[in-house]
């Protein structure tokens, strides 16, 4: 859509499908950017990478219930509506599809996706029925918004592994791009959570980020021991007093299963950390040397 049309807001299923429908017919390339809110800059850095790649630039904004376990946060997420609006905007959306639950998920609703094998461990393993959540919602709102082309962040990089699984799996003609993490300038990952964080907890996060920053640095000089990799890692985490380490783990990315051993060309080093009752999550897709 031209740059001078407003952001245009859409809250029924209905009208969605009508409005992407016309868009297709009219031969107009769709991307879409699916969030929960609650709009940061690592959120503008997808819409405005997807901007530059299509005609229309749609964005979902929806808390997911369906994601969120019985204790997590679902009911005290972070939502600001006007805020999300701007940000949308100044990064060059131009339709928010913002449907309520009961519109996603009405009392009747009983279908559900999972994708077996990468659901399982890391997020899937702490979270459990996460991704069950995750595949649910964003394969419905694929048949909502009917995008040529979507984008999740590398921050969420197993849900990312898990959609571009899913589409391949089932033949969704959509092209998924990854994005970059944003950063604070301290290295913390950008979140929406991180609001949740006191200032002794914000102060400790960024230790996650040198983490990666070490076992980075450590398998480019050589390092091949995950257990030494890994040992080192928790030392320097638990340096800042979190309240609890879930997980260090290293990934195949071709399978995105653990991995005792570092094979070229990559590897994920991947943590998730409790800081008070904030959840973290952080990952570097680090270069592995060639055996000579
Ligand atoms: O990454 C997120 O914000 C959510 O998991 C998503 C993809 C919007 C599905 O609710």
């Amino acid at each position: 859509m031209d740059s001078s049309s407003a952001l245009k807001v859409v809250r029924q299923i209905k009208e969605m499908q009508e409005l992407s429908g016309r868009l297709r017919l009219q031969k107009k390339r769709v991307a879409f950017v699916p969030t929960m809110g609650y709009l940061h800059g690592g959120h503008s850095s997808l819409i405005e990478r997807v901007h530059s790649l299509a005609d229309v630039t749609v964005i979902s904004i929806f808390v997911n219930p369906l994601q969120f376990g019985p204790n997590e946060d679902y009911t005290r997420y972070p939502r600001d509506l006007d805020h999300d609006l701007k940000i949308a905007e100044e990064a060059g959306a131009d339709i928010v599809f913002y449907p309520d639950a009961g519109e996603m998920f009405p009392k009747d609703f009983e279908s559900f996706i999972d994708v077996k094998g990468p659901s399982g461990i890391l997020e899937g393993a702490f979270r459990p029925g996460h991704f069950r959540g995750v595949a649910t919602v964003v394969i419905k709102l694929f048949n909502i918004v009917k995008p040529h082309v979507a984008v999740f962040g590398q921050k969420d990089i197993q849900q990312a592994f898990i959609i571009k699984k899913l589409v391949g799996d089932l033949g969704y003609d959509i092209e998924i791009l990854v994005s970059p993490i944003v950063r604070e300038s301290d290295g913390l990952a950008l979140s929406s959570r991180n609001v949740y964080l006191n200032p002794q907890e914000r102060a400790a996060a960024p230790v996650l980020y040198r983490t990666l920053c070490y076992a980075s640095e450590a398998v480019k000089n050589g390092q091949v021991s995950v257990l030494v990799l890994k040992e080192e890692m928790r030392k320097m985490i638990m340096s800042a007093s979190p309240s609890q380490v879930d997980y260090i783990a290293f990934i195949d990315p071709s399978d995105f299963s653990e991995t005792e051993n570092l094979k070229s060309p990559e590897v994920i080093a991947a943590v998730a950390v409790r800081f008070g009752k904030t959840r973290l999550i952080d990952n570097f897709i680090i270069p592995v040397p060639d055996k000579k």
